[in-house]
């Protein structure tokens, strides 16, 4: 836990291997399976034109609900991480929302950012990995407004990725075999009376 606060404050994101027990991990890939009729194909923000989306990020998600002991002990071990995050930045992060993708092989998910200024109140951005593909499918992330990767991670089960949503341009490059996550966003309260968070 420290080692994620450590490089969260000092570098604005955090890579951590094994950071779940690891049956966890494997329950959670096991549900991801038995799951993979309900995914559907993720969109991207406000933008519902398919055809457009198929170019930025082709992966397929479910939202997780808790509808299974897998998901409520994930859930539960990340509100660890949200209450420590509080209180070690005196932030208000109220509520964190995740969905499952599976990458096929050629899925990819282009550069983009998790969130815009003003127009969204996700905060931190994690990643949790579930299995570790052979090849391909590596997480780069950038430099704020550059073209720099700052790293680059090769998805392994139970990794998991952390970074301020707002400032980290990132992309998924084409996975080489099935690749399953959870990806999650931390969310902070806003005034934004009336507007929808873009879906992911
Ligand atoms: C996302 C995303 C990164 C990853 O779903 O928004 O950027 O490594 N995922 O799966
Ligand atoms: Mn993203």
């Amino acid at each position: 836990m420290d080692t994620i606060l450590d490089n969260i404050h000092e570098h604005g994101y955090a890579v951590i291997d094994d950071a779940f027990p690891a049956g966890i991990i494997d329950a959670l890939l096991q549900d991801c399976l038995e799951n993979q009729p309900n995914f559907k194909a993720a969109g991207i923000g406000r933008q519902q034109d398919s055809q457009l989306n198929t170019q930025v990020r082709k992966d397929k998600t479910l939202w997780l609900t808790g509808a299974s002991p897998a998901q409520t002990d994930f859930m539960a071990l990340i509100d660890v991480l949200r209450l420590e995050v509080n209180r070690n930045f005196f932030l208000g992060l109220f509520d964190y929302e995740c969905h499952y993708a599976k990458y096929a092989v050629g899925d990819f998910y282009k550069k983009h950012l998790d969130a815009f200024k003003g127009k969204s109140n996700r905060v931190f951005s994690t990643v949790c990995y579930l299995n570790t593909p052979d090849a391909g499918g590596e997480l780069l992330i950038y430099a704020q407004d550059s073209d720099n990767v700052i790293a680059r991670v090769a998805p392994k089960a139970g990794t998991l990725v952390v970074f301020e949503s707002e400032r980290f341009p990132h992309e998924v490059l084409a996975a080489e075999s099935e690749r399953y996550s959870i990806a999650g966003w931390f969310r902070m309260n806003n005034s934004m009376v009336g507007t929808v968070d873009p879906a992911s």
